[in-house]
């Protein structure tokens, strides 16, 4: 992507847009009629992804945008693991004998969980859902919540591809979003995993926190490229605080406003550039040999809720409070409240909450705006005027391009590339549509 944008046109763009890691997008949700999720998961396909949401976390980072529960004893996780097995057998009762190709654990926390209650979870996944060779174990870590003992059970389950919350290592910056953390509990962390093989290491950094400035994050830059991870995420601070009314304390703190933020997402993308690391999409980076790097390159990068994969192909099952699967032509949320979604698994019935059933025309809007969010470009059908007359100013600022039908985002425009796909939303102005995260 390289350097900030100029200021004028962070100004003019800053709106409000999804993320697009679905379309239509979950605030679209509504519930699904008796018996659409079991008919789909008889359609389900080929090998596939599964996604485990694991709530818990013991303290709130205060700019959290997840779904989270807040528990001080992870003995909770034991009954947990109990129904997220039982979900699967409900889920699995209807799909046809399959196995796996991905394995993504994601949270909250999913390392809050027992040692015993992580093997008993992965085990009792494994018995259900065979391993295919290659397949793809990872798992989102909160630092704190490992010692060396928990990471080399997390290998002996063979996870190969973990990634770590980092966000800032500034103690100042942590300490205004009350995420204590240091340097050298990362470290330790990857040093452990270090010896004990190859593996793909992720970091998620932040930038848009309060107390953020181009001095430290010089200095939390420096610190995350010591880690050699491969992979990068690089994300812009998600400020929702109607959604989430903790976030509303760092307004208070001050937020970095939209030029500092360009300014320190520049400052990234060139210390990344710099150590080698090429972007990917949106927000993610990598070393050339990682595999999301050759997928970009060849423009087969794929995009769904667990961010950038090479697998979004793959019908994607989901357990767990709030999770969203997608799968046979439909998207599936489970509930989010942990007591109802409980009961119903102990009733026999799938925790489906809401859901969406794509249509035709969603199918094709959903693979426009996910080429243009996972590959900066795309195919334009001829009918679509209206979007076509939109993007007009877009084109005047050098923010895409055409040639015939194919509309290209410029290196200017992937800034700019969320309001670039809303242009392709049919869904962006409907009355009662939650309120987005800004662009910039
Ligand atoms: C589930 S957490 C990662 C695992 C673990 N809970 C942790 O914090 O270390 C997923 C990641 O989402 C990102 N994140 C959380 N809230 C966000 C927000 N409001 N805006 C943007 N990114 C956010 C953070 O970078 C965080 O590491
Ligand atoms: S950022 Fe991670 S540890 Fe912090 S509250 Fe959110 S999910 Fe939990």
């Amino acid at each position: 992507m390289s350097q900030s944008p100029p200021t004028e046109l962070v100004e003019r763009y800053r709106t409000r847009a999804p993320r697009y890691t679905s379309y239509p997008t979950a605030p679209q949700f509504a519930p699904l009629g008796d018996g659409v999720v079991e008919a789909a998961l008889s359609r389900v396909s080929g090998p596939v992804s599964l996604y485990v949401h694991v709530p818990f976390c013991k303290h709130l980072c205060l700019y959290c945008g997840c779904h989270v529960e807040i528990r001080e004893t992870r003995s909770v996780g034991t009954a947990y693991v109990d129904g997220l097995l039982a979900e699967l057998d409900l889920q699995l009762k209807h799909v046809p004998p399959t196995s796996l190709d991905q394995l993504a654990l994601g949270g909250g926390t999913p390392t809050f969980l027992l040692p015993a209650d992580m093997e008993r979870l992965v085990r009792g996944v494994t018995a259900r859902l065979p391993r295919r060779p290659g397949a793809d174990f990872s798992i989102e870590i909160d630092p704190r919540t490992v010692d060396a003992a928990y990471l080399h059970t997390l290998v002996d389950l063979g996870f190969n591809r973990y990634s770590f919350g980092v966000q800032d290592f500034d103690p100042e910056v942590l300490a205004q979003v009350a995420r204590p953390q240091s340097y050298e509990q990362v470290r330790d962390a990857v040093d452990t995993l270090r010896s004990r093989g190859d593996f793909n290491l992720n970091l998620d950094l932040m930038y848009g926190l309060p107390g953020q400035n181009p001095e430290q994050f010089a200095r939390t830059l420096a610190q995350l490229v010591s880690l050699r991870p491969t992979r990068v995420a690089l994300f812009h601070y998600a400020h929702v605080p109607w959604l989430k009314p903790a976030q509303k304390v760092l307004e208070k703190k001050g937020l970095p406003d939209s030029v500092l933020k360009a300014q320190l997402f520049g400052m990234a993308d060139a210390a990344l550039g710099a150590a080698g690391y090429r972007i990917i999409g949106m927000d993610h980076y990598a070393l050339p040999g990682d595999e999301l790097l050759s997928a970009a390159e060849s423009g087969t990068l794929l995009r769904n809720f667990m961010g950038y994969t090479t697998r979004a192909g793959l019908d994607q099952l989901g357990v767990g409070v709030s999770a969203i699967a997608s799968f046979a032509g439909i998207y599936a949320q489970d509930l989010k409240s942990r007591a109802e979604w409980a009961a119903r698994i102990d009733a026999g019935l799938l925790p489906v909450e809401r859901g969406w059933v794509l249509s035709e025309e969603d199918v094709r809007r959903r693979s426009i705006i996910m080429e243009l969010f996972c590959n900066f470009s795309a195919d334009i059908p001829a009918d679509m005027v209206v979007e076509r007359n939109r993007l007009r100013p877009l084109e005047d600022d050098a923010l895409v391009t055409w040639s015939g039908q194919r509309l290209a985002v410029t290196p200017l425009g992937r800034h700019f590339v969320r309001n670039v796909c809303a242009v392709f939303d049919s869904y962006l102005e409907d009355p009662g549509n939650r309120r987005y995260s800004m662009t910039a």
